[in-house]
């Protein structure tokens, strides 16, 4: 268990997070979409490979998820992505789960799926490269939801994945993400998300998951998209911070953020927030980053699917990757925004 523990204090070293690039064959085609790019593997594989060669990116990224698909991809020179990811001693990882599925007696609420044949497909990841793992459960906010028996169905789903993948000796990412649609206030998505960990650490003790070699991977404590008044980000950072007071043991070498939906500048923003008020209440934990769409959104409207942006998209990329690191510290402005840094 000790190299997990390292291997994970690594993932959350300080000034550094994670880049979620690990999105499924189905979701990455509605990215593409919306930048008028066909999925096909080789658009997938040039436009990952454009992320990992971004010029001196380790600087503030410790570790990339990857899809099924990634882990065995090979860039256009015929060197494995994951390769390209080790040489610059940027940890790769895994989804781990194949997605969340209707839930039995409550059609509006979701399961996550994959725990068949998991032993094997983790014990393979790890031979492929992989250092850790990722499981993503979802839960909904809406009228008479999360009930009890969603947020325990998933949690026990989350706890026997995470069992397994420290036995595969890959770190465990337990991710339940509370979802930001709907318009509840802060308040109900606090009360969802103290639930939720709740019982997530519960099944965790359970199934004998060793705190200090796993992450959590959590949602921020926000208003609902929709909502009026949303939160400010001072609000934002109190509740989310508090929420895992209550709920998360210190023994947890580190919580990363989802960005979930947020803009790119307001996932920012927020863990800024989250930061430095994690600093006055001395938490115990690294409160860094695990974003998808908050650190791509702009790479990939920028690149869009032509050879001749991928500079201009690898710039964009350093430049959120950048700031998104500030954050993860406490030490971003707004000011940075405008900054130009050549790559
Ligand atoms: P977003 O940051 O786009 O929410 O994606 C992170 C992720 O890995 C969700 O599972």
């Amino acid at each position: 268990m000790r190299d997990l523990a390292e291997t994970a204090r690594t993932l959350v070293a300080p000034g550094k997070g994670i880049l979620a690039a690990d999105e499924s064959t189905s979701t990455i085609k509605k990215r593409f979409d919306a930048i008028g790019v066909e999925n096909t593997e080789a658009n997938r594989r040039a436009y990952r490979e454009m992320l990992f060669r971004t010029p001196r990116i380790a600087q503030f990224i410790s570790g990339v998820i990857l899809y099924d698909e990634t882990i065995r991809q090979k860039a256009a020179d015929g060197t494995p992505l994951v390769k390209i990811l080790r040489d610059q001693e940027i940890l790769p990882g895994i989804k781990a789960d194949i997605g969340a599925k209707p839930l039995a007696f409550s059609p509006t609420e979701v399961v996550t799926e994959g725990l068949d044949g998991l032993r094997e497909r983790l014990a393979e990841y790890r031979g492929l490269g992989a250092a850790f793992s990722k499981w993503r459960a979802v839960i909904a906010i809406g009228d008479g939801i999360p009930s009890p028996y969603c947020i325990e169905t998933n949690a026990h789903a989350l706890a026997r994945y995470a069992a397994l993948s420290q036995e595969q000796e890959l770190v465990p990412m337990v991710e339940p993400e509370v979802l930001m649609d709907g318009d509840h206030t802060i308040k109900q998505c606090y009360d969802v998300e103290l639930a939720t960990l709740r019982e997530v650490f519960a099944q965790l003790a359970t199934q004998r998951v060793q705190l200090e070699g796993m992450l959590l991977k959590a949602s921020m404590v926000l208003s609902g998209k929709d909502a009026r008044n949303r939160a400010s980000p001072d609000e934002v950072a109190r509740y989310t911070v508090d929420c895992f007071r209550e709920s998360v043991p210190a023994a947890v070498p580190g919580i990363v953020f989802l960005s979930g939906g947020q803009g790119d500048e307001e996932a920012t923003v927020n863990l800024d927030a989250i930061n430095r008020y994690a600093a006055t209440v001395a938490a115990p934990w690294e409160l860094s980053f695990s974003y998808g769409r908050g650190l791509q959104a702009t790479p990939q409207k920028t690149w869009s699917g032509k050879a001749e942006n991928v500079p201009a998209a690898q710039r964009a990329f350093f430049h959120r990757a950048r700031l998104t690191a500030s954050a993860r510290v406490g030490q971003y402005s707004p000011e940075m925004e405008r900054d130009t840094v050549p790559v």
